[in-house]
């Protein structure tokens, strides 16, 4: 459904949908899954109007968004910056990616990280709505899930800003993410060790 939406879950993410005991027993030793302290996004109204998004309780492991694109847009860019606690507990830039949205949807051949959320946008939108250009219409989802993180992060709190703007024209919208990434293999050790 909505595209540009998909793409900050997926930077930080992996999340399951199944509650973490069946979880353990399905997903062997590797992997991940965010647990969502904040979100925040603005649209600009005049290309995104309406901007909702929110973190579904209890487990705070979903989201929910929806947003009406308003004007039919050929091009779109995306800024996404990833911060992280260093070793002194200092908020530390580790990431930062500014992209074509339309040329990185055409590329085979992607960045990690960009080829994770491409793929997690085919995976739960509609694959006509998540390719150049965007036309006008509302979008939504309930059911924002992430899947399949590259095997190379650590357990961390974590903030995310992700800016989708039109080149050299206008700001379209910002995301703000604060969330923590958990490791499933330690949790499943943490679990044996305390229930
Ligand atoms: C989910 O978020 C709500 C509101 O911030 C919080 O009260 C609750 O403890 C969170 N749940 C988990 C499992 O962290
Ligand atoms: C949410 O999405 C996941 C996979 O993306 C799916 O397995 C699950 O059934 C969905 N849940 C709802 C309530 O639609
Ligand atoms: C969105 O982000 C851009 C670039 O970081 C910034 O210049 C702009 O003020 C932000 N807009 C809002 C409404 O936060």
């Amino acid at each position: 459904m909505l595209p540009l939406l998909w793409g900050f879950g997926l930077l930080v993410g992996s999340l399951l949908q199944a509650n973490p005991a069946d979880s353990v027993k399905l997903i062997p030793n590797l992997g991940y899954y965010v647990e969502m302290r904040q979100i925040d996004c603005v649209g600009n109204p005049n290309y995104f109007n309406s901007m909702y998004c929110k973190i579904l309780p209890p487990n705070n492991r979903t989201m929910e968004a929806s947003v009406v694109i308003m004007q039919k847009l050929t091009a779109l860019s995306g800024s996404l910056r990833v911060s992280i606690p260093n070793a002194k507990k200092v908020i530390t830039q580790i990431f930062d990616i500014t992209f074509d949205v339309c040329k990185v949807l055409r590329e085979r051949k992607r960045k990690v990280l960009i080829d994770l959320l491409v793929n997690t946008l085919a995976r739960n939108s509609n694959a006509k709505a998540w390719k150049c250009p965007f036309q006008k219409g509302s979008f939504e989802s309930r059911n924002i899930s992430v899947t399949d993180l590259p095997p190379m992060l650590t357990e961390s709190e974590f903030y995310v800003n992700l800016d989708f703007f039109i080149p050299k024209v206008a700001i379209g919208m910002n995301v703000t993410l604060h969330g923590h990434l958990y490791e499933i293999a330690k949790e499943k050790n943490r679990r044996r060790k305390y229930l």
